[in-house]
């Protein structure tokens, strides 16, 4: 099998990093079209992968090819690609809101994967959210499945509207999580303990929440009351977090990247 990414940036390259660290491919199977000269070096010297400045040089003899532009490149892309791209060729695309639909249409093909990773793949603890079009076969559907395997966590969906929910929820969580983290940090320095302490109790302070979640069928609220005594300083901190709107500005932010998940799929 032979791949080809089109755009070499952060999350190809966490995928080429997966791809090569599980001997699903070898890198003389993998190519890279990619505007940047310089992030063409590094990707050579770093995974001994060939890299083109035309994409078309790049989708020669591919198999599939990975769209990982970011949403405003994907139209000169496909406007120089899709008439020199065989039939039997699978796109797999990553790009934050085009629906299936916009892609067959912007390369005429019928084999289309839509897939939403994260950036904890570059570390092979990512979360994938994807969706074949019925069009793709089982042997490529496999392919793709362990690719994603070789990322992370990854989940198969039937209802498209479930990736825009996801590059709100799992895509841009990351940041989320990394805010929240960094605001707890802050408040342990402003509190007067060192910025390197602070950081030491917060990250295995989330790292151990989130295993207890994961080995537990509990509900969060459930574990949020078992930290939480009567008259005690927990109680004190949930109540100045409510009168916050801490709940409610966490769901809108959520809500706001999905919106605008959508209207980036319209701008396409
Ligand atoms: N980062 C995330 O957390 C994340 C998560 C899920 C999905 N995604 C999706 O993944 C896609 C890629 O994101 P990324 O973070 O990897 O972006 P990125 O690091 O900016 O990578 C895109 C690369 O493509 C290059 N490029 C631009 N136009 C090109 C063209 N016409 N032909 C070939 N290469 C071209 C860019 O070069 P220049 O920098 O020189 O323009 C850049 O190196 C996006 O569509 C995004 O929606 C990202």
């Amino acid at each position: 099998m032979n791949i080809s990414f089109i755009g070499g940036g952060i999350m190809a390259e966490a995928m080429i990093k997966g791809i090569l660290q599980s001997q699903i491919l070898t890198a003389g199977n993998i190519s890279i079209g990619e505007i940047s000269s310089q992030r063409r070096e590094y990707l050579e010297q770093t995974y001994k992968v060939k890299t083109y400045s035309d994409n078309l040089k790049a989708i020669n003899n591919s198999d599939i090819i990975i769209l990982s532009v970011k949403p405003q490149n994907v139209l000169e892309v496909s406007e120089k690609l899709s008439n020199n791209i065989p039939k039997s060729v699978t796109i797999i695309s990553i790009v934050a809101g085009l629906s299936l639909k916009d892609l067959t249409e912007a390369f005429n093909l019928k084999s289309i994967i839509r897939v939403m990773p994260n950036t904890p793949a570059q570390i092979g603890s990512g979360m994938t959210v994807w969706l074949p079009t019925d069009n793709v076969s089982k042997k490529i559907n496999d392919f793709t499945k362990a690719v994603l395997e070789s990322l992370g966590k990854e989940i198969q969906v039937k209802d498209e509207n479930y990736l825009n929910i996801a590059t709100a929820l799992s895509a841009s969580g990351p940041a989320y999580v990394f805010l929240f983290i960094s605001s707890l940090i802050d408040a342990g320095v402003y509190l007067g303990i060192p910025r390197d302490l602070s950081r030491q109790l917060v990250l295995q302070t989330v790292l151990g929440s989130c295993q207890m979640l994961i080995d537990s069928n509990d509900h969060p609220s459930a574990l949020v009351d078992r930290v939480t005594s009567p008259g005690g300083t927990t109680i004190e901190a949930l109540l100045t977090f409510e009168q916050g709107a801490g709940r409610a500005t966490i769901m809108e932010t959520v809500i706001a990247a999905y919106e605008k998940s959508i209207e980036l799929g319209q701008q396409n």
